[in-house]
């Protein structure tokens, strides 16, 4: 079974990155900037932004990350967005998922400007997005169709399923595959019996986020297993990430599979950089 090294396609396009943004800044005299607002103290919210703000750094991208209380009320934080719409070193602003629940989500992200909103997640950029046109595409299907593109993985004509439906990686990786030609299955909580759709694909994307839920029997020999999935697990006292697939049945059975960590995961960040890159190149 080939694994598909997320981590490594990773570094390889972040070090190309790295060489064009310092290429564009020399030549634009400013660097591109991504502003994370952070809403709150989730844990896991901090370590996801903390990543995306070295990931910055590290490619010469100028990132700033604004923490608000978490009794922040919308007013205020549309204040904040619509003072980064104007700022012209913001090149992208991104608004950390979830906010506290007596936040609206929507309103926030309409709040951002499109043409700053890295995340693809304005009303405007994900009409775009569906339409084919999109400005930018949503971070996590693209990193894996990056990956399935540096693997050379045959799409066209391809039966693939997708299970999940957010907005954030199921209906945009729904819509990355079918433009690749793809013939696609998208599966949910609801479906009523997700084995015999996964059994039939050649390409199965797990976005479900249960933990280790599928596993060798779920899929057709020789199939592409791509696993969005990332959950902490104790094992014999210690914190184990584990994906939602049980990557170690794999072996011998599917032809290729991500591993969880070092396989969709840093894909995400990859494209958000490129993401704000290509915003500073729109904005000149
Ligand atoms: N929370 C978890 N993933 C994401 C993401 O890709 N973007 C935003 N804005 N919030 C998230």
């Amino acid at each position: 079974m080939l694994k598909l090294d997320g981590l490594m396609v990773s570094n390889k396009l972040r070090e190309s990155l790295s060489e064009n943004i310092e290429k564009w800044s020399q030549a634009s005299g400013r660097r591109p900037g991504l502003t994370v607002i952070l809403v709150g103290n989730d844990p896991a919210s901090e370590v996801y932004v903390s990543h995306k703000h070295k990931a910055c750094q590290k490619v010469g991208i100028q990132s700033e990350v604004i923490k608000l209380a978490h009794d922040t009320q919308m007013e205020q934080l549309k204040q904040t967005i619509e003072t980064l719409n104007l700022d012209k070193q913001v090149d992208g602003i991104l608004v950390q998922l979830p906010l506290p629940s007596h936040l609206n989500e929507r309103e926030a992200l309409e709040t951002i400007n499109p043409k700053k909103d890295p995340d693809a997640l304005t009303i405007e950029n994900i009409g775009l997005f569906f339409g084919g046109e999109g400005r930018v595409k949503s971070c996590t299907p693209n990193g894996v169709m990056e990956i399935l593109k540096y693997y050379d993985i045959p799409l066209s004509g391809k039966k693939a399923v997708v299970i999940g439906r957010s907005k954030i990686v199921g209906l945009p990786m729904f819509n990355l595959l079918q433009q690749a030609n793809c013939t696609v299955t998208l599966c949910h909580s609801r479906t009523a019996d997700l084995k015999e759709h996964t059994l039939e694909a050649d390409i199965v994307v797990v976005a479900a986020g249960k933990p280790e839920f599928l596993g060798k029997d779920d899929f057709k020999k020789g199939a592409v297993i791509i696993d969005v999935g990332i959950h902490r697990k104790q094992v014999d006292g210690k914190n184990k990430l584990v994906g939602d697939v049980r990557y170690d049945e794999l072996e011998g059975w599917a032809s290729a599979a991500t591993p969880v960590p070092k396989g969709v995961g840093p894909m995400t960040i990859t494209m958000l950089l490129k993401n704000t890159f290509d915003l500073a190149r729109d904005q000149g």
